[in-house]
């Protein structure tokens, strides 16, 4: 069936989440949702809850102006309709005296290690302002979240979400910066992107930091 990609509405946010959950079910979703939490899960089903977690981070992060992308399998060329299998979620440069950011507010679960999410979130931004500056990566189009459904990986929806974001970010003039996980970065490099310093460690997951930028660079 066709694949098509559009913007995201708040109503697609329903879907968001459980495509984030399996994507990183294997990586992240492990450390942010960990058997000895299970315990304390408001709906008694972890799972449930990260999936909750993740809509309304999405439909948060869509009211705080960030961009969020779809790729719908449509049934028929031309139609908007069908299945969501994957989404790209995109922090833009904040315009001056922006309101700030609401997203860490959203409810977080009893079962979600709140100690992990935040070591990762710090670790992540640390990264960034080490490897780009005071200012870190404010100036950028940052690629916060790309996820597809595990069952339509390998088809090009990937790559057509990232691709997607870079032709806007290049049109205004502006680079691109991500965190990669090990199985993101083999498509980041072959759109474009180079790595920044050398990989990190967070909980377990090898993070390596990546720039695409809008200028050429000159080589000697
Ligand atoms: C990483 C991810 C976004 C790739 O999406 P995808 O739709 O499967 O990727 P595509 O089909 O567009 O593939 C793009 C390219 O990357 C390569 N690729 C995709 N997954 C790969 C993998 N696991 N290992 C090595 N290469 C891979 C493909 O060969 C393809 O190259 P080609 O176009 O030259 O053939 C997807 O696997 C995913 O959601 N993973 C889990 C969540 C995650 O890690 N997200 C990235 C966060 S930075």
């Amino acid at each position: 069936m066709p694949l098509l990609l559009r913007p995201a509405t708040e109503a697609d946010t329903a879907r968001l989440g459980r495509i984030g959950r399996d994507a990183f079910r294997d990586t992240v979703s492990l450390v942010l949702f960990p058997p000895h939490l299970a315990c304390k899960s408001p709906t008694g089903d972890p799972d449930v809850d990260e999936v909750q977690w993740r809509d309304d981070r999405s439909l948060q992060r869509m009211r705080d102006g960030n961009l969020t992308f779809v790729v719908v399998d449509a049934p028929d060329r031309g139609s908007e309709a069908g299945e969501i299998v994957g989404f790209s979620q995109w922090e833009l440069p904040a315009p001056p005296n922006a309101a700030p950011a609401q997203a860490n507010q959203v409810a977080l679960p009893g079962s979600l290690d709140q100690e992990a999410l935040q070591h990762l979130f710090t670790a992540l931004d640390r990264e960034s302002h080490r490897l780009l500056g005071p200012d870190g990566h404010s100036n950028m189009w940052y690629l916060m979240l790309l996820a597809i459904d595990p069952d339509q990986q390998r088809r090009g929806i990937g790559r057509m979400l990232a691709k997607h974001g870079i032709d806007l970010a290049a049109k205004v003039g502006k680079d691109v910066f991500l965190v990669a996980t090990p199985e993101g970065k083999p498509l980041y490099q072959s759109l474009g992107f180079r790595q920044l310093g050398d990989s990190f460690d967070v909980l377990g997951t090898i993070y390596s930091a990546m720039l695409w930028s809008s200028e050429p660079r000159v080589t000697s």
